[in-house]
Parts: C-alpha cells; sequence; structure tokens
C-alpha cells in the first residue's frame, strides 16, 4: 500500500449542495459538512506521506453563485483558516494557497498569508487550497508575467513556465480525483495534471471517507504510466 505513493494529489470536492439538498437542508450544510471531510483527507494524506494535496475549494466560476452562497463559503473559509490552520500546524502539515487570490476579501488574503506564513518549512504534506482558481487564469497569469519580466522567446520552455504557475516548486499532479459522478476537469490544474491518473467516484463530497480515498490511491498504484511512451 505505501508503495509508489503519489507525490501530488488533487481533489475536485464535488456535490456539497446536492448532499445538502437530498436531505432538505440549505446548500451551506452540505459545504460544512464538506469541510469536516477535508480534515479527515487532510490527515490521511499526510499519514500515508503524500507531498501536496490540492483542493478545488473555489472556482472562478464559483463567483457567479448566489450571493449569499459566496458569502457563506468565504465565511467557512475564514473560519477553516482560524481554527484549523492551528491543527496542522501542531500535526507537521504546510499550507499554501493558489488561484487569482487578490479577487477574495482582503481579510480573507490576509488570513491565507497569515497561514502560509506560519506553516511554512513544515515537514510533512502541504495542503494546497485552490481559491477563485481557473486553470485558463492561472496560464494567462502567467503568460502577463513572462511579457512583464521582458522575457525574450528563446528564454522561455516548460522549466522556465512552471516557475511563474501558481503552484511553482511543487510536483506536476499525479493523480485527480473527483466525486459525485461528473468526469471532467472543470478547469482544474490544467497545465499539472497534463498527465495526471483520474479517478471518478459517485460518492458526493460529504460522504467520501478516509477508506475511499485510500482505495483511490491503490487504484492508481495499479495504473501504468507510460507518459506517451512504451514499455520497455
Ligand atoms: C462543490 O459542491 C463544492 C464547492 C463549490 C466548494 C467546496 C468547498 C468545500 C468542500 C468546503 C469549504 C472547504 C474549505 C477547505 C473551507 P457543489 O456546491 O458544486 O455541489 P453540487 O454540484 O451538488 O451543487
Amino acid at each position: 500500500m505505501f508503495e509508489c505513493i503519489p507525490r501530488h494529489v488533487g481533489v475536485i470536492m464535488d456535490g456539497n449542495g446536492r448532499w445538502a439538498q437530498l436531505r432538505g437542508l440549505p446548500r451551506v450544510e452540505g459545504h460544512k459538512r464538506g469541510a469536516e471531510r477535508t480534515k479527515d483527507i487532510i490527515r490521511a494524506a499526510n499519514e500515508i506521506g503524500i507531498g501536496y494535496l490540492t483542493l478545488y475549494a473555489f472556482s472562478l466560476e464559483n463567483w457567479q453563485r448566489p450571493e449569499e452562497e459566496v458569502f457563506s463559503l468565504m465565511d467557512l473559509l475564514k473560519k477553516y483558516l482560524i481554527y484549523e490552520i492551528k491543527e496542522l500546524l501542531e500535526e507537521g502539515i504546510g499550507f499554501r494557497a493558489i488561484g487569482d487570490l487578490e479577487r477574495l476579501p482582503a481579510d480573507v488574503q490576509v488570513l491565507l498569508r497569515k497561514s502560509e506564513e506560519m506553516t511554512a518549512g513544515s515537514p510533512g504534506l502541504v495542503v494546497v487550497l485552490a481559491l477563485s482558481y481557473g486553470g485558463r487564469n492561472e496560464i494567462i497569469r502567467a503568460v502577463r508575467k513572462v511579457v512583464e519580466l521582458g522575457l525574450r522567446p528563446e528564454d522561455i520552455d516548460e522549466d522556465t513556465f512552471v516557475n511563474l504557475l501558481d503552484t511553482r516548486g511543487m510536483p506536476p499532479v499525479d493523480l485527480v480525483i473527483r466525486t459525485s459522478g461528473e468526469k471532467r476537469l472543470s478547469n482544474f490544474l490544467l497545465w499539472q495534471a497534463a498527465y495526471g491518473e483520474l479517478y471518478f467516484t459517485d460518492t458526493l463530497w460529504p460522504d467520501f471517507t478516509k477508506e475511499e480515498f485510500l482505495f483511490a490511491i491503490q487504484d492508481f498504484q495499479r495504473r501504468e504510466r507510460r507518459f506517451g511512451a512504451v514499455m520497455p
């Protein structure tokens, strides 16, 4: 089980709204339960030695949701950053945020920066929250940096370009997990997951357990990754 652990796992935590609606609850209750779930998955990922766990917590497209839901999600995120980060720190877990962070409320941006600073140099797993994130937007922002830096065409290759993405310093994504039965990437880590293995499950995110997470990792370990080449 602990052989061939993916270095970087991305998770599209989908199905919170449906989970709540099925129970006649407001959507925000699904998000609350979903946030609880992330804790179990973070701990499991740290236990088995995954390096980076990127969680798609709020996409650029999510800004179009009703104001009340956006507000509840921001509120949940603030509470999460205030109360959970301390626990993560005690467990040696690091934290980073990626996305078009300048669009987030100022108090959330401050909490994100503080959380990153507090956990910098943590020895364990790094939890990466993708917030106000879109893969195409990330690539466009990287291209803007190329122009701002005045780089010449011959200066640009994949190695220089990856250092301009939000995920600089992180390995490529080995595995993307998406819950709730949808089978698409929805603008998540488009560059980083180019050769990522995909794992889809019908389970709604608030019902996604540590056991199913470990099952997804085992499923990944059985895949034959050729990266476009042929096996010797
Ligand atoms: C997708 O479910 C989920 C989101 C848009 C937000 C994900 C947020 C959380 C798991 C909670 C917050 C996390 C942290 C770390 C504070 P959906 O609303 O699209 O569900 P649906 O497709 O069933 O409507």
